[in-house]
């Protein structure tokens, strides 16, 4: 029996070494086929995410995806800077300077957001859409062509906390407090979102075993995730006492490849507050009146995730 074909994806990522992780999973996953990335700011500036991309990639030895660079400033207020405490001073935990020279440019000219738009016609009705860092770039997209939203097949993103403590201030989760007014338009558009929050990301990690495994897999791009965990490791070990790693990227990917068989749903109308306030960057939930389309937010699943990324990344044949 033949093997389904590839279904189309695009990526908006922050790399950032769970987006490593995540981007990784989508290149290994048979099932998939990565059509476009675009980069924001977040874990880095939008320019050095697209720069660890493209090595990323070229590691992976793919010079077949185009790489348009996304937003470098949020909608409503300047990019201030690196996460350096949780992904390293260049986004990848230290291992920038190890990528290989990317196969291809940046695609020229064209922001992360047009290359969003123009592949959401050209893959009419099937384009997958993975979001994994702040919403800006989907928002302009929304803002350039409104028909958008009903044009892809999904839209998955990892951002926000529904029930569960921020990890940015006590109520917000960092890829919304970075651009809530971004992610209150793309939450609140014409398509049916599943959000992927801490609620769910904080209780699946990888830890030393899983980063041993990456190292002696051979291949250049397992060897670097291997290395870069090293950092992440390091700075989730107090939050969890020991040396894991939350997986909040790979488990939305992992989401989108159809790994997550039983995840607990809760759905509901949600917002963003972009207010000054105790609450920027907030995920609340709204009276559901019937008119908006309900946005469904994975708070839980019961099979452990780690092992299958793992197992889907450790499959492939790498460079
Ligand atoms: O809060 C976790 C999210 O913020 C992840 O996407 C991580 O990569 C950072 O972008
Ligand atoms: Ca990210």
């Amino acid at each position: 029996m033949a093997a389904p074909t590839p279904v189309p994806v695009f990526l908006d990522c922050d790399p950032g070494i769970d987006d490593a992780i995540a981007l990784a999973y989508l290149i290994a996953h048979p099932g998939l086929r990565l059509v476009g990335i675009g980069t924001v700011s977040g874990n880095t500036s939008a320019e050095e995410a697209a720069r660890n991309t493209l090595g990323l990639l070229a590691a992976a030895g793919i010079d077949d995806v185009p790489v348009a660079v996304g937003a470098h400033d949020f909608l409503a207020r300047p990019f201030d800077g690196v996460a350096a405490r949780v992904h390293g001073g260049d986004g990848v935990g230290g291992v920038a300077g190890s990528l290989p020279e990317p196969l291809r440019p940046a695609e020229p000219g064209v922001t992360a957001a047009e290359l969003l738009v123009r592949l959401g016609r050209e893959h009419e009705g099937e384009l997958r859409v993975l979001a994994i860092g702040p919403l800006t770039n989907l928002a302009l997209a929304l803002r350039a062509d409104a028909s958008l939203a009903r044009r892809v097949y999904s839209l998955t993103v990892m951002g926000g906390a529904v029930d569960a403590p921020g990890n940015v201030s006590l109520v917000a989760e960092a890829n919304f407090r970075n651009d809530p007014v971004a992610a209150a338009e793309v939450l609140t558009a014409d398509w049916a979102v599943t959000l992927v929050p801490l609620d769910v990301t904080m209780s699946h990690t990888f830890d030393e075993d899983h980063r041993r495994r990456l190292l002696d897999a051979g291949g250049a791009l397992p060897r670097l995730l291997g290395e870069m965990l090293d950092t992440y490791l390091g700075f989730y070990a107090d939050h969890y006492g020991d040396r894991r790693c939350a997986l909040h990227d790979p488990l939305a990917a992992a989401i989108v490849g159809g790994d997550v068989p039983n995840p607990v749903w809760r759905h509901g109308v949600f917002d963003v507050v972009s207010d000054d306030g105790p609450d920027h960057g907030r995920v609340v939930e709204l009276e559901d009146d019937g008119t908006a389309l309900r946005t469904g937010a994975v708070m839980a699943t019961d099979d452990p995730v780690a092992d299958v990324l793992l197992e889907r990344i450790l499959a492939r044949r790498w460079a």
